[in-house]
């Protein structure tokens, strides 16, 4: 037994029909499972992130980077579908890594997606505060400063997250717009960026998240559902109404001519456009860490994940082309470009305004709640192979819920985004997500080669040509992402490699059985 030693399927599918102290409530149907996809899906990418890629990257074909990362999405799901079809077990990609490549690899994925789920779950937070608090600002309630953003800020503060103040030293005046006040990326001198104590409102969301967490996973399902009824609503209303104000000229021409820099319009921007707006789609992988919690988790995971994910690429492309229509693509570098879309239709759609805070709010909220339900359960699962301390399976006897591992995920994502430049963040968090979806699909090649036979309730088609594209798409989304990303993700593995050694391996169930 060593590093390459893989865990059986019968083995784990003993596990996942496990029913003992320690096991999870089966609660979760297939709707609650769409549900919880889209939950995590539609948030802080569609929100924020498709008109600074349109202004800066693809223009009105901003659409086709959405096409093109739906698609690395739908290969890498399809991949998914299979394995949460076989291996029903909460750990997702981390326990497909267990079953196929080892043992090794299956910490290095485990460890990977703490920066999908936990870091996500920081980073959308303090998106989230930003709407919240412009939202407050609105009915004239309003934040302190100095407990609305976090004590530090990095330059070039990434466009998902406002963590900070633009002052002006002379006067004292801060940056507005819309009585809140505007994002770091926004200011201009003379303004000068001021700092805070705390991100108050992004901790008080993932506290109170977390303590829903804990009290039921079918609790936070029916949450999730209100708030994605809501947030679905919203962005359908955009998408019917807008179309009404759509003026075609703002479509042309659709894909402006490249600059003179790789992703600056043209193709290059097109693709470039597809690694930022990739964000957008992270979150349906989340609905295989709830197979330990859904009914018939067989035949409703690759349901929930494909479902959330086909609902949400329509829902995108009809987004992105609404937006570019409303307006001209440059004026959509702004952190609220839906507002700004919909202002533009003027006073017919002035009522449609207001919605859209609501919308981000709820939308935004959702993500973080499927997060931090993500974490615990990957610890879970690396806990009971022995990865991890034993406590990270502790199930609450009555809301049986892993909820030690809830509350310190809690803890350390209300850290994070209280007093962390999380501006830092958001591209790792799609770099560690691309990262586990190439692994996941290559396990795929892996296992159909190594164990043609086994029963697979989904089957992924056209295999190896599905997952050889997941994996070159994923592949070549990473590949664009900047590289000071990549040497934090290096980091970040090399850290957990000395937890492997120095932990992990020595306490590996696998490892040390008789
Ligand atoms: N897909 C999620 C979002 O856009 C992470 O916020």
């Amino acid at each position: 037994m060593g590093l390459r030693s893989t865990k059986s399927l019968a083995t784990l599918q003993n596990e996942a029909g496990d029913e003992g102290g320690e096991s999870l409530k089966r609660s979760l149907s297939a709707t609650n499972l769409i549900m919880l996809g889209i939950g995590a899906i539609i948030g802080a990418g569609i929100f924020v992130l498709t008109g600074t890629s349109a202004a800066n990257n693809a223009g009105p074909a901003i659409v086709l980077s959405f096409v093109l990362a739906g698609f690395g999405c739908l290969f890498a799901g399809l991949c998914y579908a299979e394995f949460a079809s076989m291996i029903p077990i909460s750990g997702s990609a981390y326990t497909y890594g267990y079953a196929t490549l080892g043992e090794f690899f299956a910490w290095v994925i485990g460890w990977d997606l703490i920066i999908e789920y936990l870091f996500a779950a920081s980073t959308v937070a303090v998106g989230w505060s930003g709407y919240f608090i412009e939202f407050l600002g609105q009915f004239g309630i309003h934040i302190p400063r100095a407990f609305a953003a976090a004590p530090f800020t990095v330059e070039g503060t990434h466009t998902l997250v406002r963590t900070a103040f633009c002052i002006d030293p002379a006067s004292g005046l801060v940056a507005m717009k819309d009585g809140a006040e505007i994002a770091v990326a926004a200011c201009t001198a003379p303004f000068v960026i001021e700092h805070g104590i705390m991100n108050l409102p992004a901790l008080g969301l993932v506290f109170v998240l977390s303590c829903l967490l804990i009290i039921g996973i079918k609790e936070s399902a029916t949450f999730n559902n209100v708030v994605v009824a809501i947030k679905v609503a919203i962005v359908l209303l955009v998408i019917i109404f807008g179309f009404q104000y759509v003026n075609s000229a703002n479509w042309h021409p659709f894909l402006p001519p490249n600059e003179g820099t790789f992703g600056k319009y043209g193709v290059s921007g097109i693709v470039q456009g597809a690694g930022v707006v990739f964000f957008s789609y992270i979150g349906f992988d989340a609905v295989s860490t709830a197979a330990q919690e859904a009914k018939n988790p067989q035949r409703d995971l690759p349901i929930g994940m494909l479902g959330s994910l086909a609902i949400c690429t329509v829902l995108y492309i009809l987004m992105a082309l609404v937006m570019t229509g409303l307006a001209p693509y440059k004026s959509l570098n702004v952190p609220h470009p839906v507002y700004v879309a919909i202002a533009a239709a003027g006073k017919p759609l002035e009522w449609l305004t207001y919605l859209i805070n609501i919308g981000a709010i709820a939308g935004l909220s959702s993500v973080v709640l499927v997060m931090l339900m993500g974490q615990p359960r990957i610890f879970y699962a690396m806990s009971r192979d022995g990865l991890l301390p034993p406590m990270f399976s502790k199930v609450h006897p009555r809301f049986k819920t892993p909820y030690i591992g809830t509350i310190i995920t809690g803890v350390v994502a209300m850290a994070i985004a209280a007093i962390f430049p999380i501006a830092l963040l958001g591209e790792l968090v799609s770099i560690g997500t691309l990262f586990a979806f190439v692994i996941v699909s290559a396990g795929i090649i892996v296992l159909r080669r190594a164990q043609p036979d086994l029963p697979r309730p989904f089957k992924t088609p056209l295999v190896p040509l599905v997952p050889a594209l997941g994996i070159l798409i994923c592949g070549y989304l990473m590949y664009g992402l900047p590289s000071d990303t990549w040497i934090r993700l290096i980091v970040w593995m090399a850290i957990g490699l000395a937890v492997y050694f120095l932990y992990g391996k020595s306490h590996s169930k696998l490892a040390n059985q008789p």
